[in-house]
């Protein structure tokens, strides 16, 4: 039987070193796998987190380009299933919705209650004047209302102003 306590030397000594480079290599690999597999279960499990393209379709953000809008012209674009009015107002139709008959017939001129968000809370219940984003879905009973930016004495309805219809 070998004497453990002397250290090894000549080919015993060799053969120990081998073993020793060996487990060493056999760790470093390991080692590696385990990080390459640990990084992959993250980025699946980080990637299951994030909403699937067809949900982001449905209620990311709409893309209006607002240079092609011309003065007084709406678009509608289709977020979350509603209708959403994005008008061009005019300085004249800015002026009018300033009209102190018609102010006087509003429940909330300045919008001031919490219905809407805060960079809403003005007169013109927008970020800027001159831009409108509308849900376009009446709140009687979800009709989609109709534009009919001009005045006009007989259509749609006598008396028209011009607005939703
Ligand atoms: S739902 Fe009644 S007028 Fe629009």
């Amino acid at each position: 039987m070998a004497d453990q306590s002397q250290p090894l030397t000549g080919i015993g000594a060799a053969a120990g070193e081998h073993d020793h480079n060996r487990r060493d290599f056999l760790l470093l690999v390991a080692g590696a796998v385990g990080a390459v597999a640990a990084v992959s279960a993250a980025y699946v499990l980080v990637d299951t987190l994030n909403p699937a393209a067809d949900v982001l379709a449905a209620g990311g953000p709409a893309d209006v380009d607002l240079t092609k809008l011309a003065p007084g012209q709406q678009v509608v674009v289709l977020w979350r299933g509603r209708p959403i009015f994005v008008v061009d107002r005019t300085p004249e139709l800015l002026k009018e919705l300033q009209d102190p008959k018609l102010v006087d017939q509003l429940s909330d001129p300045n919008s001031t209650t919490d219905q809407q968000p805060p960079y809403a809370r003005n007169w013109h219940r927008s970020i800027k004047p001159q831009y409108a984003v509308l849900v376009g879905v009446c709140t009687h009973l979800g009709c989609i209302p109709l534009f009919f930016p001009k005045p006009d004495p007989a259509n749609p309805a006598p008396n028209w102003l011009g607005g939703y219809f």
